[in-house]
Parts: C-alpha cells; structure tokens; sequence
C-alpha cells in the first residue's frame, strides 16, 4: 500500500529517499568523543588487523562496485593492497590465501550463495573473513569471523539503492580503521574526515531536493536504446552502477567504462546523439578533474549527448555538458556518496515512464541462494 512506501509510489524511490537517515544511521556511534573510531563489533584484534597484509574482497551485484570504491579508499588511506573479485569467479580460479589475508564479503542480503561459498572457501584457507550486511543474523556474518552491520533498514526494491550506499559507507569506516591501528593515518586527518561523511548526510537531501530536474532529463530518455556511463577513480564503479541500474530496471543497454579507457574501444560506440552519462571528479591537485574533461570533449566531437554530473562551482565543464547536474562539494574518494544518486533517480524515473515495475524487475530476484 501506499502507507508503506511512506506515500511513494514504489519501495524503489521510498528507499532512495531514506538515504540521508540510512547512511546517518550507517554511521552513528562509530566516531568516539577522542576523536577515535570504534567499531564495537568488529571481533578481529587490532594485532590480527596489524598482521594483515593483503585484502580480498568479494561480492556480487551492486555490492561488488561498493568493494570497487574500498579498494580506492582502502589503500590510499592504508597501504594495505586490496583486490576486488566477483565472488562466483573467486573460489574456481584458486586463489592465494593464507592466514594474512583478510577476505571482505560484501552483501546486502547476508544469503548470496556465490559470496557464501566464496567466505566458505577463504576459511577453509586459514583466511580471516570479515562481513559488511545489513541483514543482522544472516548466514554470511553467522560464518565470518568478524561483521559490519550497515544500517540501512529492510531493503525491499530489489534493485540496491541505501543497501549501496551503507556498504560504501561501512567500507570507509573500514578503511579508517584499519589506518588507525596500523598507525598509516592519524587522529587528525581521521577525524576530519568522519567530519567529512558526517556532512554527507545532508549533501545526499540536497540532491534529492532537485529530484524533478534529473525526473525531466529521465522522461526525455524514454526510447533511448543505448546509454553509456563514465567515470574515473572513485566514479568509475560508480559509472558502473549507474549502467546496471538501467539495465535492471528499464532494460537498456548501459556500459559504464573507465573514461581513460574510452580510447582504447569504447569510443567506437558512439554515434551522433548517443546519451553519455559523465560522474566528473571534483577539482584537485591531481590532472583527474582535466583528464575527464578531455574525454568528455572527445565523445562530444563525435556526436554524443553529455550529461555531466559536476560539483558545484565548477565552470570549466560548462562548455562540454548538453546536460549539467550539479553535486555538492566532497572529496573524490568519498563522491560515489553523492554521485550515486542521481543515477539512482534516472533509472527509477526511467523505468517507470516506460511503464515497468521497478521493485520487481523481470529475470531479477533479491537474493540468489543458488551458485
Ligand atoms: C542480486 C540483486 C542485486 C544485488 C546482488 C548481490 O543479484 O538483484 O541487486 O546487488 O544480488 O546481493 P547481496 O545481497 O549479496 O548484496
């Protein structure tokens, strides 16, 4: 009924919207009064954590792209390496193990049997196995060593929408602490940047406040047969999600590509009026931000649509965006945050002027407890 989706017209956009309080919740109680982090149920000692030399993580879906960002913040913050691998490739390749590695499942659901028997496979190899859910008791935490409980809420869309976003959030709850018992980042610099995702909550509202505006692009969409998405760094997995959105929901041929690697094939896809979704990274010190411009211009030269979603303040892409939405204002490893959701809001919108069922798409169920 209505009632249950809070007055929305699907679980979906409920769930979109309760992203501020999700990912407030997410982080709620984990940033101590010392300026410390505690993650109270962690049950891995900070010596096993210092003996880790290695992390593998592991996921399907929606969740494998949230271990794609891990891996950025993961080893800029800790120096640990990190390698993300789709859980149903994972166990069949026989993969290098032992004692010092740290296996990371991601799952929303707690019951995905590729990521099961994947963990299954890690302890079998002497390997700590620990678990981001936010289904409390599920089976994956119930057989790691250690869990992050993300708090997100029942999720009932099946597409993830705040399921993603907690999992990203716990990741870098994850990657701060580790860098604070491995002593790779201090208090300070740790602390600004809890200050820094405890703002986020209000930055994600601030794009859903202008929810109409990305709803008018999406219906101006219906018909398209082909989109493609791009990003860099931290927005590449997010280019990702942002393609397989719309393909589980409005059943359009999406690819999210590396804007770097767009030279090396992909531009060969494009065609005059072709729309291209572009996550730009904020302005920094590093050639990202000018690097991402001069794909854009290079798609745009050969005919494509640019939807460009930019930070706020930033001019420079004006001139190359047939489309611009703006983001607010946060560092790149932390932008999937708010990047994410106006994709998120696309496909939705997408899916449901085209007439589908966006919290049951066809083909698609929520969990899948078979290999
Ligand atoms: C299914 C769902 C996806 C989800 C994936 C992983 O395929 O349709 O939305 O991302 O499973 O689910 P999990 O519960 O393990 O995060």
């Amino acid at each position: 009924s209505a009632a249950e989706k809070d007055g929305h017209d699907w679980f979906m956009r409920k769930e979109i919207f309760e992203q501020p309080r999700a990912v407030a919740d997410s982080l709620l109680g984990r940033h101590a009064r010392n300026g410390l982090l505690q993650l109270d149920e962690m049950r891995l000692s900070d010596q096993e954590l210092r003996d880790i030399d290695k992390i593998i993580i592991i996921a399907c879906g929606t969740s494998f792209y949230a271990g794609m960002v891990a891996k950025y913040a993961i080893e800029h913050w800790t120096r640990v390496p990190v390698e993300v691998e789709l859980a149903s490739e994972f166990r069949y390749r026989d993969p290098i193990l032992d004692y010092s590695t740290l296996v990371v499942a991601i799952s929303q659901s707690g019951e995905t049997a590729d990521t099961l028997q994947a963990i299954r496979h890690a302890r079998l190899q002497r390997s700590k196995v620990l678990a981001i859910c936010n289904t409390n008791g599920s089976t994956i935490p119930r057989e790691s060593d250690a869990v992050i409980y993300t708090h997100a809420g029942p999720e009932i869309g099946v597409a993830s929408t705040k399921g993603f976003l907690t999992q990203l959030v716990a990741c870098y709850l994850l990657a701060l602490y580790l860098a604070q018992v491995k002593g790779t980042r201090y208090g300070d610099e740790i602390s600004e940047i809890m200050h820094q995702l405890e703002a986020v909550p209000d930055q994600i509202a601030s794009v859903l406040s202008r929810s109409d505006e990305v709803y008018e692009l999406a219906r101006s969409h219906v018909g398209t047969r082909s989109v493609l998405f791009l990003g860099r760094h931290a927005g590449y997995p997010v280019a990702l999600e942002g393609a397989l959105k719309l393909k589980e929901l409005a059943y359009i041929h999406a690819e999210g590509f590396a804007a770097g690697e767009l030279k090396h094939g992909p531009i060969a896809l494009v065609e005059e009026g072709l729309p291209v979704l572009c996550v730009v990274p904020p302005r920094g010190r590093d050639q990202l931000h000018e690097k991402m411009i001069s794909g854009i211009q290079e798609v745009r030269a050969r005919g494509a649509r640019t939807i460009c979603l930019a930070e706020e303040g930033d001019t420079s892409i004006e001139p190359y965006a047939d489309h611009l939405i703006r983001l607010p204002k946060v560092p790149v490893l932390l932008q999937p945050l708010v990047a994410v959701v106006p994709l998120q809001l696309f496909a939705c919108e997408l899916a449901t002027a085209m007439g589908h069922d966006v919290d049951q798409p066809r083909n698609l169920a929520k969990s899948v407890t078979v290999e």
